[in-house]
């Protein structure tokens, strides 16, 4: 048996994986976030020890007799958060979560030193911890002098799981620090943000073991004594594993509230001007690239408030349309962008509309936009030097007949459709937790779900919809120059 462990941002999720890889219990503890002020966001790093906790009593009651059995434990995490530690373990101040942007002046001073895009092969995101870190240098130095470490959110839970203090090279992609090329810490780049590598975790790779679960919380849970904890992964890295996205070249594309484009390298491939981010994977030797768009089913999700209309409702109507592209654009920037615009002010837009058009037109060009928002992705992996065959489809938008035949048409790419079931960033964590205590082939246990249907694109549908996208492309330049603040 094997446990994985998603610390997400709006719950910690453990899985129950049995030697078949069958998911046979998962319990979700639920967490809260707190936005103080506008683009601030946190959450308090001792809950995510007690949701921890709860979620793995939860499965300890289920099924007590299986706790015994279980040989590997895997952690998948929320990337970016800076959580600041003090000697004693404790965290000084509230984490400040990936999706916190106050540190976007910290971010801009820092991108201007072309050692980091260099090194770290990515824009310092306002997200990165980096930055994060520079902030509460400059605003709260109490904090700042008494911090000893700084730690990833999951690697937090992994210093109280196991008093290890270790990182994975995925998950320290996202930080500012890491060399991404060499897979370890960059000193002069720590440096530049008043550290040192004796503040920072030990690294490993997500497969490798970082240590062995206290005594006290095995006893608590059930445990045998001596359960491996593995390095785990960044989120999307996990949730790469957890689908068997791990050979190079192979891609997801999630369709969930934010959108991303995930491939596997198997060499250090970068193009920061892009704002793609370049990362290590959660596997030995192999790197990936991934494009995020931040309102991907969001945009249908916001559509379905504004219209009154359920998602599913609105996209059976877009689907009676004829499969030629709509007459309506959408740019799909409800929250601003990050690939390829790294633009935080830029805002979405409809052009195009005329008294013909109704909810369905609108439904129609969201799909249109968020697929062709997709392509600018898939365009920026391509600068990268990442050649795709097709993509596999997740996250609710994927239930969509409809959008997955736009998606086809827009990325001109076969679209695989996964069996029904949970391939999720805890689910890739209990698969690196077997790979650490087992030390398996990582692709005989990393192997993806079965594909039960491929969306191939329709020739001409291609031709109109590659069309449609260069006439759709030059629309952010033309939006971002007249809602510019001055
Ligand atoms: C990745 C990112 C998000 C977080 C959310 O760069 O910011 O996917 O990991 O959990």
């Amino acid at each position: 048996m094997y446990i994985g462990i998603d610390l997400g941002t709006s719950g910690v999720k453990v899985v129950l994986a049995d030697d078949s890889q069958t998911i046979v219990a998962s319990h979700t503890a639920s967490l809260k976030a707190s936005y103080p002020q506008s683009g601030w966001a946190e959450q308090n790093a001792d809950d995510w020890i007690s949701a921890t906790d709860a979620a793995m009593r939860a499965l300890a009651a289920e099924h007590p007799a299986l706790m015994g059995g279980v040989r590997g434990i895997g952690l998948s995490g929320q990337q970016h958060g800076a959580t600041f530690v003090a000697e004693d373990h404790s965290a000084l101040r509230p984490c400040m979560l990936w999706n916190d942007t106050r540190s976007h002046v910290q971010a801009t001073k820092l991108d201007a030193n072309p050692l980091f895009r260099e090194r770290i092969g990515n824009i310092v995101f306002p997200g990165f911890t980096a930055p994060k870190v520079q902030w509460v240098r400059e605003n709260e130095p109490d904090v700042f002098n008494r911090t000893t470490m700084v730690l990833l959110p999951k690697d937090f839970l992994r210093l109280w799981l196991t008093g290890e203090a270790v990182s994975d090279m995925s998950d320290a992609s996202g930080t500012g620090w890491l060399n991404v090329a060499k897979r370890d810490w960059d000193d002069e780049l720590l440096v530049e943000t008043g550290l040192t590598r004796k503040n920072m975790p030990r690294l490993i790779e997500g497969s490798e073991a970082s240590g062995e679960v206290r005594g006290e919380l095995a006893s608590k849970w059930g445990l045998s004594a001596g359960v491996v904890v593995a390095g785990g992964g960044g989120d999307n890295a996990a949730s790469a594993v957890g689908q068997g996205i791990v050979a190079p070249g192979s891609a997801f594309v999630s369709l969930g509230t934010s959108g991303v484009l995930f491939a596997v390298n198997d060499a250090y491939k970068p193009n920061a001007a892009s704002a793609v981010h370049t990362f290590c994977h959660a596997l030995p030797d192999t790197w990936h690239q991934m494009g995020v768009i931040l309102s991907a089913a969001g945009s249908m999700e916001w559509l379905s408030g504004v219209l009154g209309k359920p998602a599913s409702e609105l996209s059976n109507m877009a689907g009676a349309l004829p499969t030629t592209p709509s007459a309506v654009q959408f740019l799909p920037y409800l929250s601003g962008e990050r690939t390829p615009h790294n633009d935080a002010s830029i805002r979405g837009a409809f052009i195009g509309l005329g008294v013909e058009h109704g909810p369905a037109d609108m439904a129609r060009a969201v799909m249109e936009g968020v697929a062709f928002a997709f392509r600018d992705n898939l365009e920026a992996l391509r600068q990268a030097g990442t050649e795709l065959d097709s993509v596999v489809a997740v996250g609710g938008g994927s239930r969509s007949e409809t959008w997955l035949q736009i998606m086809a048409a827009s990325l001109n790419l076969p679209v695989n459709v996964p069996a029904d079931g949970d391939y999720g960033g805890a689910f890739g964590a209990a698969r690196l937790g077997r790979l650490a205590a087992t030390g398996e082939e990582i692709t005989s246990i990393a192997t993806p779900p079965p594909i039960v249907r491929t969306v191939e694109p329709d020739a001409a549908m291609a031709q109109t919809y590659g069309n449609a996208y260069a006439r759709w492309k030059p629309l952010y330049g033309a939006v971002s120059s007249v809602t510019a603040q001055s």
